[in-house]
């Protein structure tokens, strides 16, 4: 199998730390039906294909990593790994959860999966899910900055519609830790997940309105500040240090540190993974495999989508 060979010629220190990942992820799915060989036999170079068309498109646009791994943060938040978020506006039937204020002007790199999305099609027509694309692609960019490598279960299947007053509820950057935290719960992720997955602000980058200084150097509102201001480009544990230095980008990352009940939950995650790479990989792993669970559509529930941006016509 492709992906076993992959693995085999990582050397034995790094088979470790992926085994513990592998068994993490295997018990993580226990309750799902997703599984990480589900495209073997129908699409066996489906995982080659999605990093290709990645690494293609980082060149021209080095940014395209971070942004596609947010792109499968804010489709399972929002009824679940299920591909909505790429869903062009159909109206009446379809609103494009694109408008809401969390993706709007931010949300990006869909030209990126259309790409992904036609390769596949060519390889293996009606196969390969737009859901199981973001799951993918969020491990293919992660991987391609550095950071740790995971087992993706796959077998998700396309929903047929949006669901905007979830999107207009995403995590947002002025939310307190509590509010963080209980949007995360709803979802079955508990504190660490929070501060591992939050870990991903490692590479990508933040409007400065979004920012702490919000601006304060006289720039444009959307003017471009890196989310890691030490190592912006490599997906490493900096995140951490930045946060114990007071110098996190974001509101919604200081407060895992500086929130009054941050003391009791989520500060001894913060000091945990910034004095250790391999815990905050390791944990990295396990809570993207956690996020890439919630309520998939399985079986013969959804569908495979032709074209990412919009549901399949009545027989199809
Ligand atoms: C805990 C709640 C979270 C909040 C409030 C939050 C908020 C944000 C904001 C405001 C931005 C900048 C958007 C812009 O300037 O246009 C951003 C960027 C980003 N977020 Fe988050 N985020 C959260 C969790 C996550 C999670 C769980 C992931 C992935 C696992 C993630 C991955 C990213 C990445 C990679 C970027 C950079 C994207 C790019 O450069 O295009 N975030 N986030």
């Amino acid at each position: 199998m492709a992906a076993s060979s992959r693995f085999a010629s990582l050397g034995l220190l790094l088979f470790a730390a992926h085994f513990a990942v592998f068994l993490a992820s295997a018990g993580a799915a226990a309750g799902s039906s997703l599984s990480s060989t589900f495209y073997d036999a129908l699409c066996p170079r489906a995982h080659d294909i999605v990093r290709h068309v990645i690494q293609d498109a980082r060149v021209a646009d080095p940014r395209i990593p971070a942004s596609l791994n947010r792109l499968h943060f804010h489709d399972c938040f929002v009824n679940g790994c299920d591909g909505s978020i790429l869903l062009d506006d159909e109206l009446p039937a379809i609103q494009s959860e694109k408008h809401v204020p969390a993706n709007k002007n931010s949300a990006r790199g869909f030209p990126v999966v259309d790409a992904i999305k036609s390769a596949l099609e060519k390889a293996c027509p009606g196969i390969v899910s737009c859901a199981d694309i973001l799951a993918l692609a969020a491990e293919i960019s992660v991987e391609l900055a550095g950071g740790p490598r995971w087992r993706v279960l796959l077998g998700r299947r396309d929903g047929t519609t949006t669901n905007i007053q979830s999107a207009n509820n995403l995590p947002n950057f002025f939310d307190p830790l509590n509010v963080l935290q209980q949007k995360f719960r709803n979802v079955n992720l508990d504190d660490t997940d929070l501060v591992a997955l939050q870990g991903a602000h490692t590479f990508g980058k933040v409007q400065c309105q979004f920012t702490r200084q919000n601006c304060t150097g006289g720039q444009a509102r959307g003017a471009l500040e890196n989310l890691d201001r030490v190592t912006p480009k490599v997906f490493d544990n900096e995140y951490y240090a930045n946060l114990l230095r007071g110098r996190a980008q974001l509101p919604s990352d200081q407060v895992m540190l500086s929130d009054p009940a941050a003391a009791a939950t989520t500060a001894p995650i913060v000091h945990r993974f910034a004095g250790n790479q391999r815990d905050f990989f390791q944990n990295f792993a396990v809570s993207m495999v956690k996020m890439g669970n919630i309520s998939p559509l399985t079986g013969s529930a959804g569908e495979i989508r032709k074209n990412c941006r919009r549901v399949n016509r009545r027989g199809y």
